[in-house]
């Protein structure tokens, strides 16, 4: 059973600052007399076709099965692989993941339909002023950052109780639907995982993920960049701020890069697996052993790329800090409210692990 709600994950919906509403990708794309160079300008990074990118690895993220951590016969083996997978990549693919085909084929559909909404039933559930979900972009807070090539709808989604129906689209009309079932299906799953991860760290799981009530949903549409593919982000360099993040890709065009020793690795989408990655409060816990890791979204010249991050973390009056039974030698992070930490995750733009650095004991 769920514990009681005191009410303050409603808080989410408003922070400190509100995003700067931003030109629609999709429809800048659409309107190609309005692709001139001064408006490219706002998305063009100069310096990102000079980074490293190491093609052919991406088969190496590790690939976790579920089943196989469910079996006590090879639960020991699995779990040694989410270890090393934790604290070497930051990053895994789960197959047999238990979500049933039809309710992840259900979402992927619905997420398609809607983006290829025209663009005024679309801004039906538009961001307004002060809140963070609905369709529109994020982490726009000043008129000379770079911005994403690439729109997205966000919804609060568990504990169902705090949505905000509103920005759940009404067409297609089985969206809503799909969608719900597709978080609660999720929602098993995180339990899941979080147990194994706690176990990978001989650890109680209430101490871990034991609290993680709350999901998000982030629904991005990244159109395709036909002028300069290379010269775009889709998202810019970040970690997560919450505890895990679980990512569906939906219409398994590549993307999605992880840094790893200062190279940026591509993940090939497996179309079987769930990808999770270990986010800032899981690293704040583990008081650095299990890292969250900078990953960045490139833009494909032909096609377009859709997916859906679940963001999962505890009830935003949830204080986290390391746990005394992980740490060894220093303690590196402070103890942070989840509330504190979202808003400010969420009130500055993307900048790699920056906002981490607020949760970090600075060496004396
Ligand atoms: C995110 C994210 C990656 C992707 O939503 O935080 O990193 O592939 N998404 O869309
Ligand atoms: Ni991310």
């Amino acid at each position: 059973m769920e514990s009681p709600l005191t009410g303050s994950e409603s808080r989410w919906l408003h922070v400190t600052k509100s995003p700067i509403p931003v030109r629609n990708v999709q429809d800048l794309v659409a309107s190609s007399d309005e692709l001139t160079a001064e408006t490219m300008e706002r998305y063009i990074r100069q310096d990102i076709d000079r980074d490293v990118v190491l093609a052919g690895h991406s088969a190496e993220i590790p690939v976790i099965d579920l089943a196989k951590l469910l079996n006590p016969d090879s639960v020991a083996a699995e779990l040694a692989k989410l270890r090393f997978a934790c604290e070497d990549w930051g990053f895994f693919q789960v197959i047999n993941h238990g979500l049933p085909n039809e309710v992840i084929a259900a979402a992927k559909h619905d997420i398609e339909d809607f983006f290829r909404l025209p663009l005024d039933a679309k801004n039906d559930h538009a961001q307004r002023p002060g809140e963070i979900q609905g369709y529109g972009q994020a982490f726009v807070v000043s008129d000379d950052q770079k911005l994403d090539w690439a729109d997205m709808l966000s919804l609060f989604s568990q504990p169902p109780q705090h949505r905000d129906m509103s920005y759940w689209p009404k067409q297609p009309h089985t969206f809503r639907n799909s969608i719900g079932e597709y978080s609660s299906e999720l929602l098993k799953f995180s339990r899941y995982i979080e147990t194994f991860i706690a176990k990978t760290l001989n650890v109680d799981y209430e101490l871990m993920g034991g609290n993680c009530a709350v999901q998000t949903l982030r629904m991005t549409y990244y159109p395709p960049c036909m002028s300069m593919p290379n010269k775009v982000l889709g998202f810019s360099p970040h970690s997560d701020g919450s505890f895990i993040t679980i990512l569906l890709e939906v219409n398994s065009v590549q993307g999605l890069q992880i840094r790893k020793h200062d190279v940026w690795v591509p993940v090939k989408p497996h179309p079987e697996a769930l990808l999770v990655n270990v986010g800032d409060l899981l690293e704040i816990m583990t008081n650095g052993k299990y890292k969250s890791v900078e990953h960045r979204v490139t833009i494909n010249a032909h096609k377009e790329r859709l997916s859906m991050s679940a963001f999962h973390l505890p009830k935003f009056e949830a204080i986290i800090s390391p746990i005394p039974d992980i740490i060894e030698g220093k303690v590196l992070y402070k103890t942070v409210r989840v509330e504190e930490y979202a808003k400010l995750y969420l009130s500055n733009k993307l900048d790699g692990k920056k906002a981490l650095d607020f949760a970090k004991i600075s060496p004396t």
